[in-house]
């Protein structure tokens, strides 16, 4: 919903952009923006040699949607891929929490040094959930115990977090659009937000990030 919408705008404002989607696995937003997608817009798909077989037994690439099998880590190996003289919407949806710090402050960097004004939309958890969830113990279900998940950031922290990391760096927090949600979320949700101490210790939130321009 969120990513949707970032990348309509993102595209009305550069036709000729391209996505970078980051552990795109099986995702199929692709197809619902395709109406959105003009003749010389690009969308580059990277995620780990695995999980893009496994994708390509779905969805195969083509000349607009390109599949790079490569860690995003590898930043060498993916970044002279995407043009350079064209706008660029990066995108992470469920990556950046399964990452050590380290890593996502790498990329972040990497991120900075080659695409300065480009966009990051991502996802984050907060760093309660992200203790919880490393303990490796948390069973949500008698069968399903929740993936140990590195990285998280509570919500005040996050802008000197990021800006340690790329100074000048511009945050942006993403809204959750609550109307959209199903039955008494729909209620729920927006009044749980409405109570600070909560709204600070909100388990997951999305954030946009603007790299400086050099
Ligand atoms: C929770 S899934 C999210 C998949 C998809 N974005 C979604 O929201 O449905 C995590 C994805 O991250 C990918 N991934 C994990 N580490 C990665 C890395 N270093 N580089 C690229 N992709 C990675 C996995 O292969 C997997 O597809």
């Amino acid at each position: 919903m969120v990513f949707d919408e970032a990348i309509k705008k993102f595209w009305k404002e550069s036709p000729n952009g391209t996505v970078v989607n980051f552990a795109e696995g099986l995702e199929t937003q692709r197809f619902r923006l395709q109406k959105d997608m003009a003749e010389d817009a690009l969308w580059i798909s990277i995620d780990l040699p695995e999980a893009m077989a496994a994708r390509e037994k779905f969805i195969e690439p083509d000349d607009k949607h390109l599949h790079l099998d490569v860690s995003v880590l590898n930043a060498g190996a993916w970044m002279p891929l995407v043009p350079k003289d064209k706008p660029v919407f990066f995108t992470a949806q469920g990556l950046f929490m399964y990452l050590e710090e380290e890593e996502n402050k790498y990329l972040f960097q990497q991120l900075a040094d080659h695409f300065p004004g480009a966009t990051l939309q991502f996802d984050c958890i907060s760093k309660w959930f992200s203790d919880k969830a490393t303990k490796g113990d948390w069973k949500l279900t008698r069968h399903y115990t929740t993936p140990k998940m590195p990285f998280g950031v509570n919500k005040p922290n996050v802008q000197l977090l990021f800006d340690s990391w790329v100074p000048g760096i511009q945050i942006k927090q993403v809204e959750m659009p609550t109307d959209k949600l199903d039955g008494m979320l729909r209620w729920i949700v927006p009044l749980f937000l409405s109570i600070p101490y909560l709204k600070r210790m909100q388990p997951g939130f999305f954030l946009r990030v603007k790299f400086p321009s050099k």
